[in-house]
């Protein structure tokens, strides 16, 4: 069998050059000696965590954040050596594969500090791992009075070693800042105590894109953008005006239907022709990513004009109304998220008519649909 040589009519094409124009902005909010910890989990927001990770990689960037230890291990396999930190969830289970790819975690539990020490025994070269704080987010992490215990067991005198220190912030894209400054400080009094018995923390990190933007004192030496890098922000607007967003999905339109008034489209009949319409067929539905959240509720951009999409999204085709443009054809170019002409379509609409943030509806995008990168 010869392999395929054509590209399918959906694609997500990733501008690596808004990538890096993004990381430019980053790194101008950062005082000097504040670096940068990329996140790429989710396969990168759905851009392709190869990709990107190698992308950035070129532009000086040299540590990486991933969430599973599977992810981890896609990007040693892809050649990269980069440091990878693993924020999520540490399976002891696992270990073996966190070790073997020589990968960082991210200790939330003394059980599993206790349980990685064990496994590593007696090594000469002590192993490094960052711990997390939970100050308020609630989620995983040690409470800040367990973090000083932990640091002082045996397990840190050999063979971990502390190589950094982070926290989450769980309302740092909220115009009140006030709970991202409690947060903060709590953070602060944990250091304060580590330093107080002498301890050293080699990296401190706390702020996600909403943080580098808006709270430069959750910044630290180290900071872990995500979303901006890829072109969005969560903060209130202005704040964020020049990220560029770097994926566009593209479809082609397979067929173009006449309906006649009172003819139904698509499953349950959810859309009825109230006039003589014309409808096109593009080939992407919610197993790539294009919710069904967004039946009889989307824009899709054909000839630069925004055309809505009619009846439910189905596995793999949605249906739009494209009855005032005159001169339609299959093959036409259609864009659910870029730009088109005058007009754009961004992730956060998506996200907004189908009542979801912009990371899910880049994240979601399926694996069916190919990244292509320029
Ligand atoms: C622990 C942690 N840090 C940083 C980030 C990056 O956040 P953002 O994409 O908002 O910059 C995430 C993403 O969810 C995260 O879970």
């Amino acid at each position: 069998m010869s392999p395929l040589t054509t590209s399918p009519p959906t694609i997500a094409s990733v501008d690596l050059s808004a990538l890096t124009a993004n990381l430019r902005q980053a790194r101008q909010l950062l005082s000097p000696g504040c670096d940068i910890l990329a996140v790429v989990k989710a396969d990168a927001y759905g851009h392709g965590a190869v990709a990107i990770t190698k992308a950035l990689a070129q532009q000086g960037v040299t540590r990486f954040a991933v969430a599973t230890i599977q992810e981890g291990a896609q990007l040693r396999d892809a050649g990269i050596q980069a440091q990878i930190l693993v924020m999520g969830a540490l399976p002891p289970a696992q270990f073996a594969d966190l070790l073997g790819y020589d990968l960082t975690p991210v200790i939330y539990e003394s059980n599993i500090a206790a349980e990685l020490a064990a496994r590593l025994g007696a090594r000469s070269i002590p192993y490094p791992v960052h711990l997390k704080v939970d100050t308020g987010m609630g989620r995983l992490g040690l409470l800040p009075e367990q973090v000083l215990p932990l640091l002082q067991a045996p397990a840190f005198q050999r063979p971990l070693r502390l190589a950094g220190l982070m926290t989450h912030l769980a309302d740092a894209d909220n115009a009140d800042p006030a709970y991202a400054k409690i947060q903060i400080e709590r953070f602060q009094t944990v250091l304060a105590g580590l330093r107080e018995a002498g301890l050293s923390v080699p990296l401190i990190h706390a702020a996600n894109s909403a943080a580098i933007l808006g709270h430069p004192a959750a910044h630290f030496n180290l900071v872990r953008p995500g979303i901006m890098l890829y072109g969005y922000s969560t903060v209130p607007s202005g704040q964020a005006a020049t990220l560029k967003p770097v994926l566009s999905l593209r479809s082609q339109v397979a067929q173009v239907r006449r309906l006649k008034q009172g003819d139904s489209v698509s499953y349950n009949r959810a859309f009825v022709a109230a006039r003589p319409s014309k409808i096109a067929v593009l080939p992407i539905g919610y197993a790539d990513g294009y919710s069904r959240a967004l039946s009889n509720r989307g824009y899709v951009l054909v000839q630069g004009r925004r055309c809505s999409v009619v009846g439910r999204v189905c596995m793999d085709m949605t249906l739009i109304d494209v009855t005032d443009l005159p001169d339609i054809h299959s093959g036409d170019e259609a864009v659910l998220i870029g730009r088109q002409g005058a007009d754009a379509i961004l992730a956060t609409d998506l996200a907004a008519w189908s009542g979801t943030i912009p990371y899910e509806v880049l994240c979601g995008i399926g694996p069916r649909v190919p990244r292509v990168y320029s």
